[in-house]
């Protein structure tokens, strides 16, 4: 039962990692039309098919799918929501020119009485500088003919479609009448609470989460540094567990850097502000180089030459469980060992399309390599079995600290995590 508005027609704009499940729980209780420039992904719905891995998304396809069509064309409706890509661009700055485009689109479509929702993660300040005047340029006017919110989505890939029903959520209205028409809208399928606010607030609250677990994870990393610089038996991921069972630490967990398509990218948002905070630069710096200090570490275990090396990645996904490689830590790690000439496999059990596709390989020829660098926490790799593989990696450079259990190996494989060592 809709406890929201009865809103006759909505066109989600991109039907990405956030689009698509947002466009298929709204069809629960609207007619939504899905609008993408990507042909291959709206042919692919088109034939009853999902475009990505994502738990549930195609059971709730097939329940939603009479109230759903997906094509290349924007059709005019009451509700346009946009979550098209906001990248950042080579020189660090905020790329908002596919939203610009997609509002670009929908100025040619507004009518009185509209409702315009960006869920796009975007620097501060753009809706009210530059979205609105955008769309006012077809003559109508915010808050009088049209209503424009700010919806930033907090939902992670691998859970994404109990957080987007589960989750809080933050509206930015151009107006309070806007907020509270949009919370009518979300209130159709978040079962979360939903606080209202401005849009520059709004806009902020996401720039501000995904900078503060990017500082986290940076302070975790230099942790997991400093153990591995002592020569004790400290081991930093029983220190961190420990550390946070006082009732004011939530320390995250090192790794081999962070990436997915928000906490390396939004942090950078911040910095687009006539305040430069030093802070935010050198935590994206510390987490960017995680790939070069462990690489650093193997290159030292062979006392500083990795030329001619086999040396095998495993997880081309940044995170454990899904596909998703956008901002994998896995292609740092391929382009300096790549620098260093040593060979580079690539196993990842989730996927099968990437920028690096040529470089995947089977699990059984990734750990038959000298040295093995675990970047993702794939469940897969909670054991490696090494017993049918006749060459034994030299070293295993474990940056999850995922793995239970490794089998097969003969006594002479050095097993690092951040400080701890062993031979197993
Ligand atoms: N993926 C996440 O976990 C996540 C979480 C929170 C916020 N966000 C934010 O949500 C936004 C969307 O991210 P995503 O992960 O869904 O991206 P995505 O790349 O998976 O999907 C975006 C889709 O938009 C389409 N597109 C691009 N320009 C278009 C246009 N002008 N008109 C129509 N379609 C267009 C692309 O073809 C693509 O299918 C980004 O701003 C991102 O920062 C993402």
């Amino acid at each position: 039962m809709l406890r929201g508005i009865k809103i006759k027609k909505i066109s989600v704009i991109g039907l990405g990692y956030i689009g698509l499940p947002t466009a298929l729980l709204l069809a629960k209780n609207n007619k939504v039309q899905g609008y993408d420039i990507s042909k291959e992904k709206v042919d692919l719905l088109n034939k009853g098919k999902i475009p990505f891995e994502e738990p549930g998304l195609k059971e709730l396809f097939e329940e939603v799918k009479d109230n759903f069509s997906a094509s290349t064309k924007l059709q005019e409706a009451d509700v346009y929501l946009i979550a098209v890509p906001t990248p950042l661009s080579e020189e660090k700055y905020s790329d908002i020119s596919y939203v610009i485009k997609a509002l670009e689109e929908v100025k040619e479509k507004l009518k009185k009485g509209d409702l315009v929702i960006v869920e796009s993660t975007i620097p501060p300040s753009s809706s009210r500088k530059i979205f609105i005047p955008l769309l006012e340029k077809s003559g109508l006017k915010v808050n009088k003919d049209f209503y424009f919110s700010h919806c930033p989505e907090r939902a992670i890939p691998g859970n994404t479609l109990k957080e987007m029903v589960h989750n809080s959520r933050i509206i930015g209205g151009s107006s309070k009448e806007g907020a509270i028409l949009t919370k009518e809208l979300y209130l159709g399928f978040v079962e979360g609470q939903i606080y209202t606010t401005n849009l520059d607030t709004a806009e902020m609250i996401k720039l501000m989460e995904n900078t503060y677990r990017d500082v986290n994870i940076a302070l975790a990393n230099e942790f997991a540094k400093i153990f591995h610089s002592l020569d004790t038996n400290a081991s930093v991921w029983e220190a961190i567990k420990l550390a946070n069972l006082h009732p004011r630490v939530n320390i995250h967990r090192p790794g081999p850097g962070v990436g997915g398509h928000c906490i390396p990218i939004d942090p950078w948002f911040l910095s687009d502000t006539k305040y430069d905070s030093t802070l935010i630069q050198q935590i994206r710096h510390i987490n960017d180089g995680m790939a070069n200090f462990i690489i650093t570490q193997i290159r030292d275990y062979f006392k500083g030459h990795l030329f001619g090396k086999e040396i095998a990645l495993l997880g081309a996904a940044y995170k454990g469980n899904v596909d998703d490689t956008r901002e994998t830590p896995t292609n740092r790690f391929v382009k300096l060992l790549t620098k260093n000439n040593s060979i580079v496999k690539i196993h990842d059990p989730h996927v099968k399309e990437y920028s690096y596709s040529y470089l995947l390989t089977t699990l059984e020829d990734a750990l038959d390599s000298e040295a093995i660098i675990i970047v993702t926490d794939h469940k897969e790799y909670e054991t490696l079995d090494f017993s049918n593989i006749r060459r034994k990696p030299k070293i295993i450079f474990d940056a999850r600290n995922i793995v239970k259990e490794i089998k097969g190996t003969n006594g002479d494989t050095l097993y690092v995590t951040f400080g701890e060592e062993r031979y197993i």
